[in-house]
């Protein structure tokens, strides 16, 4: 069974740079393999992951509707899909991704969506970790992991109106119902200490702070050039912080 890990946040405070650092810390460690699942429809863990991808998961099921009414005769639908979702994940050295993109516009997506929700739940066996890079809102956590998350991570940084979006977000994931096994806040993009008037912001919504990823120049640098973060050196500031909250998080679920 796979430990599932999920990735929420303000737009802008790190979710992908966050869920990029876990993935390299997974991969550093060989716990890998890992699945990595870009939920954002503003993707861009792909690069951050040092992968190029042609086709999304949206993209394909657009253009399953369009051929539902024409496949081969004898080729069931589901069949079909899932050969082509096959197509769609990309593997890499002890990770894989699958880019959802944007493609869910009109029209019923119900049979569709039950395919590659099965298809999901049948590849999830063959990875220890999945990490899925969310959109802010979460719309499609519940659908897309039906059996729930093992850790949710809400990223934001030390802003005041980003501590905001992440207590919008913890409500969410109770109003949405989502299976959780365990929440936290992890502050990202330091630079200095946390101000107290934003650790009091954080103590009265009743969060838990996981840890904190200082600011890293490296990985500012990396961002310039559009290069991978498998690029960052083991021992940079961004990669020791997220080692440490990561066997925090571990420990408590026994992982480690
Ligand atoms: N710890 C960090 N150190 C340096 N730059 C960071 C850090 N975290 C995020 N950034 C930068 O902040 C910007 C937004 O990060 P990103 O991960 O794309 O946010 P989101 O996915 O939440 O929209 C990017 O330019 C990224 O390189
Ligand atoms: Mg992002």
């Amino acid at each position: 069974m796979a430990f599932t890990i999920a990735v929420a946040g303000k737009g802008g405070t790190g979710k992908t740079t966050v869920t990029g650092l876990i993935v390299q810390r997974l991969l550093q460690e060989k716990a890998g393999p890992v699945l990595a699942v870009d939920a954002d429809p503003n993707a861009n863990l792909s690069e951050l992951l040092g992968f190029e991808v042609e086709t999304t998961v949206g993209g394909l099921q657009a253009e399953t509707l369009k051929k539902i009414h024409d496949l081969p005769a004898g080729v069931p639908l589901d069949r079909y899909m899932e050969y082509e979702l096959h197509q769609a994940l990309v593997e890499g050295e002890g990770i894989d991704l699958l880019v959802m993109g944007r493609g869910e516009g009109t029209g019923c997506y119900c049979v569709v969506n039950h395919i590659l929700r099965r298809y999901l739940d049948s590849i999830q066996e063959n990875y220890p970790y999945v990490i899925l890079d969310n959109e802010a809102g979460m719309e499609h956590l519940s659908r897309r992991v039906p059996q729930g998350v093992d850790l949710l991570l809400i990223v934001s940084d030390a802003n005041p109106v980003a501590i905001r979006s992440a207590v919008r977000i913890d409500a969410l994931a109770d109003e949405l119902k989502l299976k959780i096994r365990k929440r936290y806040l992890v502050l990202n993009n330091l630079q200095g200490n946390v101000p107290e008037q934003v650790s009091g912001q954080i103590a009265r919504a009743g969060l838990e702070v996981l840890g904190e990823i200082p600011h890293d120049e490296a990985i500012a640098a990396l961002n310039l050039e559009g290069r991978p973060l498998s690029e960052l050196g083991p021992g940079g500031l961004a990669l020791t912080a997220t080692k440490k909250l990561l066997e925090k998080a571990l420990r408590k679920e026994e992982r480690v």
